[in-house]
């Protein structure tokens, strides 16, 4: 077998990772390294000449057979990949935000130029979950997916809840760990676990997803009383990244907070943890978890992504076939107001006589049934505190009622989870 040569975009937490672990394998060499600053101090020790702050000096290498994309972005990094595979390099990726914003191109581009894009540490970091979908359960169709893809908000969330910690402090920790992004805007306002869900319900749907018709909110707004208040009720918060498909190809894809039941696998997956739970036939329910971010567990998907294409390089003209984009239709969105979901209310409503019978009327009267409501006491202020939690019900009808409230302050909606 030939050695086969590699050049790397990126070596920052995942980079950095990748080439600490790819010294073990002799059949891998590393041609070069494009970085943003020569000169920055690393953790890892690179021969000098080996760098670059010119990305095109890798992908127009005629040298360089496969470009590890590690840097993130779309722009500049779709040029880098694009020109890489018009000049017949194979790529293996980590970057989520291109894979959904630019996924079909990429794919048409990748085959018409017969080369193979991996990317099992875009989605879940160190969880094998890619390759397992389009290989070993390519057979079933897959309808359903409940997720927890994005360890930053995941380890929040955690430290939050056990530690009693304050967002920002836990934010700061989870960046100085490797886990957020350059921007972590992307990872509390749900885009990157949206990027994730994005593709990953494409290829596990075998229908395109359009990352546009993702709805998606983050955990900014979730306040310490909500998790404390979920805890009391039997529920942990998480940002779920969930996706259904039916028989006639209409998909609801969304990120958001969610209240789910403490008896649920993914409300005691905590910290970096991401658990991907998969649903569909002949295989039933399975359950795939793991760590979702950071330097190690990330590379240990890349470097897998690598050696997949080195152990077949110089044995097929068509490698990888079970790894190509095999798909060619695409989703109907369902809009999220069309949507059927159990709500939690916090509420703070003035302390008068007939409030709680009033929330009661106005769900009624919004076919809307309520299935709990608490409320401790009267505060100082000569305000309540109220806590409901409603039966499934419209989207459009929930918004209908909070409107209606008009007398009350709504802290937090937040979806539930069924049991
Ligand atoms: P990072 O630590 O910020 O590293 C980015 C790297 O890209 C740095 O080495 C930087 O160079 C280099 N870079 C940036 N702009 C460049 C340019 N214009 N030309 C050449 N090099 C450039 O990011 P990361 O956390 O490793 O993430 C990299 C990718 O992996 C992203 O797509 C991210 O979403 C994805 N990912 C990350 C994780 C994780 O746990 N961190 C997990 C899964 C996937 P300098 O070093 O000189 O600044
Ligand atoms: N920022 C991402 C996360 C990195 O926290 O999950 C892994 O994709």
């Amino acid at each position: 077998m030939s050695k086969i040569k590699i050049g790397i975009i990126g070596l920052g937490t995942v980079g950095t990772g990748v080439y600490k672990s790819l010294e073990q394998f002799k059949d891998i060499e590393i041609t070069k390294i494009a970085v943003r600053n020569i000169n920055k101090p690393r953790n890892v020790n690179v021969p000098i000449e080996k760098l670059t702050d010119n990305p095109y000096e890798i992908v127009n290498d005629p040298d360089i057979n496969v470009v590890v994309e590690l840097m993130g972005g779309v722009d500049p990094t779709w040029d880098y990949i694009s020109t890489a595979l018009e000049n017949k390099k194979h790529i293996v990726t980590a970057n989520k935000e291109l894979l959904a914003k630019k996924g079909e191109e990429l794919f048409k581009l990748s085959e018409k130029n017969n080369c193979v894009v991996l990317y099992e540490a875009a989605i879940a970091g160190g969880i094998p979950l890619i390759m397992p979908i389009k290989t070993i359960l390519a057979g079933n169709k897959l309808n359903s997916i409940q997720a927890i893809l994005n360890g930053t908000t995941n380890y929040i969330l955690t430290k939050m809840d056990v530690d009693n910690a304050s967002y920002d402090e836990v934010l700061k920790e989870a960046q100085e760990l490797g886990y957020a992004e350059t921007d972590p805007t992307g990872d509390v306002e749900g885009y990157d676990a949206a990027y994730k869900i994005t593709t990953l319900a494409t290829i596990a749907f075998n229908s395109r997803i359009k990352f546009e018709n993702v709805y998606r909110e983050g955990i900014s707004k979730i306040r310490k009383e909500d998790i404390q208040q979920a805890n009391e009720l039997g529920y942990k918060i998480k940002l779920i990244a969930s996706a259904t498909i039916d028989t006639e190809n209409n998909a609801d894809v969304r990120v958001h907070p969610m209240l789910v039941p403490k008896s649920h696998l993914l409300a005691h997956t905590n910290f970096v943890t991401n658990a991907v739970a998969l649903s569909g036939h002949p295989i039933g329910n399975i359950v795939l978890s793991g760590p979702g971010a950071g330097e190690f567990p990330t590379a240990s998907s890349v470097i897998g992504d690598i050696l997949a294409i080195a152990r077949e390089w110089d044995t097929t003209e068509y490698l990888l076939p079970m790894m190509r984009c095999n798909h060619h239709s695409i989703a109907n969105p369902i809009e999220i107001n069309d949507t059927y979901n159990k709500y939690y209310l916090s509420i703070t409503a003035p302390h008068a006589i007939g409030v709680i019978a009033k929330i009661g009327t106005i769900c009624a009267s919004k076919n809307i049934s309520v299935s709990s409501i608490l409320q401790k006491g009267v505060q100082d202020n000569n305000t309540a505190e109220i806590t409901v939690i409603t039966e499934k019900c419209l989207e459009k009808s929930i918004k209908e009622v909070v409107k209606e409230l008009d007398s009350c302050t709504i802290n937090s909606i937040i979806r539930v989870m069924e049991g």
